[in-house]
């Protein structure tokens, strides 16, 4: 079982999350949803959010900080910002210090994706499931 997660302020992420989840053959859910807590063993958990101010915002560090390491077997970050790329680093720190193993590899968009970013985000999910 695979699941998709995200955090979006003004709907950039989430327009990721969707095209990941369409890959992934999940629907995204947003993880300041109650339904968002993993509670089944999860075999790849797609998990994404943004950069505000150089960091992530509160709802998604606790999110991070929530999640049951043992409940998930290998992530897969994604991630949309204006310029920098700290987002991806800050989501695999939180993910490997709950020892969850976590893939180099990342789906990244300045700002907000377009119809062949969605499309490449797409296939991008479908390599790991
Ligand atoms: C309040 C605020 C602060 C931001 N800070 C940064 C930043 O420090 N570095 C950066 O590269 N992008 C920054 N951005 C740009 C967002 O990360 C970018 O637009 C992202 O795609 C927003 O994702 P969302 O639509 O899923 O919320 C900021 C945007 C906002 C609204």
């Amino acid at each position: 079982m695979n699941a998709v997660r995200y955090y979006s302020k003004s709907g950039n992420t989430k327009l990721l999350a969707e095209a990941i989840g369409k890959g992934a053959g999940v629907i995204p859910i947003s993880v300041d949803e109650d339904s968002a807590k993993i509670t089944e063993n999860i075999d790849v958990l797609f998990i994404g959010g943004a950069l505000y101010a150089y960091g992530l915002d509160k709802v998604m560090n606790e999110y991070l900080a929530s999640i049951d390491g043992s409940k998930v077997k290998k992530a897969v970050v994604f991630s949309t910002s204006w310029i920098s790329k700290h987002s991806i680093d800050l989501i695999k720190k939180a993910l490997k210090e709950k020892g969850i193993d976590v893939v180099e590899d990342t789906c990244y968009v300045r700002n907000k994706p377009n119809e062949k970013q969605l499309k490449e985000a797409e296939k991008f999910a479908k390599r790991f499931v």
